[in-house]
């Protein structure tokens, strides 16, 4: 695992952006996993304005988001394909049809789970799959539990995931209680892991996931064995290292 520590979150979406660009730059038909939440946005904005400076191009780009939250359409303004839509897909030249998101309200979840790994696979595997980082450790929406989950699959969300993500919604009755979610198995199969972590509240986990034990109650802590990846903090994230 490598380390980057930046002064701030501005700088952080900035390194990433860069790492993302180079990827493309060097594989222009590669394949990203991506992730939502708060953490990325700056790194999405980042890459729509190297886009708009010409430094870079989604045309030949196919990306896999790594979770749906259950029971959301795709239109629904908190779903991840609308946070998608509108934070990167919506602003760069990427075709919309090699962009994949798991559906969020698919009649056959089983099928849809097992389709969405198959296409992952048929695309040649992710080059760089993008991650932020659950205070319960999380990431994709894989929550601590007994044994890393393998595949894409169907979670009920923790109180603390629900608790957290809450702060996007009305009120917190209106915050999805289960999800889709890529593995942990597929998000190791990439070939590259790019994690951030900012601010303060993310200290803790930090230390825990990168420093402690590698175990699935802290489902973080297995890229520790990726053999590539690079884990990017502002100095309060860091703090406890
Ligand atoms: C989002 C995702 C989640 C988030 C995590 C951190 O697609 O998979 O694991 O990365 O919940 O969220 P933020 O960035 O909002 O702190």
């Amino acid at each position: 695992m490598q380390f980057i520590i930046e002064e701030t979150y501005e700088d952080v979406s900035r390194a990433a952006a860069d790492i993302i660009a180079e990827q493309i730059q060097s594989k222009p038909a590669a394949v990203l996993g991506l992730a939502t939440g708060s953490t990325p946005i700056g790194t999405y904005e980042e890459l729509v304005a190297k886009f708009k400076r010409g430094e870079v191009s989604f045309e030949d780009i196919t990306t896999f988001n790594l979770d749906e939250y259950a029971g959301l359409d795709g239109d629904h303004d908190q779903s991840y394909r609308w946070f998608m839509n509108h934070h990167l897909f919506d602003n760069v030249d990427i075709d919309k049809v090699r962009t994949h998101v798991p559906s969020g309200n698919s009649d056959d979840p089983e099928k849809m789970c097992e389709d969405y790994e198959k296409a992952i696979e048929e695309a040649g595997g992710v080059d760089l799959q993008l991650l932020g980082l659950g205070h319960n450790g999380h990431i994709g929406f894989n929550e601590p539990c007994d044994e890393f989950p393998v595949a894409t699959h169907y979670v009920e969300l923790t109180r603390s995931t629900i608790e957290a993500n809450s702060r996007l919604f009305n009120s917190i009755d209106e915050v999805p209680t289960a999800a889709y979610t890529m593995g942990i198995g597929t998000i190791m199969k990439a070939k590259k892991v790019l994690l951030l972590a900012t601010g303060e509240g993310k200290a803790e986990i930090v230390k825990k996931a990168f420093k402690g034990e590698v175990t699935p109650q802290v489902p973080a802590s297995i890229l520790q064995s990726h053999p590539d990846c690079t884990i990017i903090l502002d100095k309060e994230a860091a703090s406890q290292l």
